[in-house]
């Protein structure tokens, strides 16, 4: 398996700079695997200061938490994906699960923001997940498949490198309830299978799947461990720099 192994923590709407810089240092300090790619999904407000703590470590990456659809316009309080290519931020992460519910944020404009974020040079974080009704109903697969077609899928089998995808079932980010092993690899084995019918085998296996969801320090070995589980995008426990640490660790 060539795929890379990832794990991502997503700060959401959390930490003073003053805090990111201590979190961001212990994971920094911490990080000996050389194996994983970890990347922090961070506050816009805190790229510049972390990219000087952590330049010299090239294994942590950061992140962007979201990014506009244009390049710029009067879009008074947005953030472009060639402002974060002009500062080098080399990850966004486009379609969380609170961005589309909170910011309205639909498969049509994410497609326009996946176009818009790899033209500017970005890669891209790309989630999906159903909510627990859909889960209840068993249209989970179908209710993924959509998202992606919808979105991701409109973008060229060339241009596959540069995404990751994160599985993320609502009902199972912040909640403490984390999906099962087995649920992981069931959608993130579908999700293979989609990718491998749109944009063939070879595709398929190079692209990291991440699964988000109330990942701690305590389950992320297990879900690790999954065929089809490349990695993690984690929220609440990336905000414990021990925690984190562990969970980079599992692999
Ligand atoms: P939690 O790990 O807090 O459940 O959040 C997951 C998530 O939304 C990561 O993007």
């Amino acid at each position: 398996m060539n795929r890379r192994q990832i794990v991502a923590g997503n700060w959401k709407m959390n930490t003073t700079i003053a805090e990111g810089f201590t979190l961001a240092g212990q994971i920094t300090d911490a990080h000996r695997s050389k194996e994983v790619l970890t990347i922090l999904a961070v506050p816009f407000t805190h790229i510049f200061a972390l990219q000087k703590k952590i330049s010299a470590r090239s294994k942590v990456l950061l992140a962007a938490q979201t990014c506009h659809h244009k390049n710029s316009g009067a879009y008074t309080g947005e953030i472009s994906p060639s402002m974060l290519a002009s500062m080098k931020v080399p990850y966004v992460v486009l379609g969380h699960s609170e961005r589309r519910e909170y910011n309205h944020e639909n498969n049509n404009l994410l497609a326009l923001k996946l176009r818009a974020a790899l033209d500017a040079g970005l890669k891209v974080i790309f989630c999906c997940g159903e909510g627990l009704d859909i889960r209840k109903a068993g249209t989970h697969v179908h209710h993924v498949k959509v998202q992606l077609v919808e979105s991701l899928f409109q973008l060229e089998a060339r241009e596959m490198k540069n995404i990751v995808i994160a599985y993320e079932p609502i009902w199972a980010i912040g909640t403490g309830e984390s999906a099962s092993p087995a649920q992981a690899q069931e959608m993130h084995a579908a999700i293979r299978l989609m990718l491998q019918k749109k944009y063939g085998k070879r595709v398929a296996e190079a692209t990291s799947i991440l699964y988000g969801g109330s990942v701690k320090g305590n389950n992320a070995k297990e879900l690790f461990n999954q065929p089809d589980v490349d990695g993690g995008l984690v929220g609440g426990a990336s905000l414990n720099g021990e925690e984190f640490v562990q969970i980079i660790n599992s692999f």
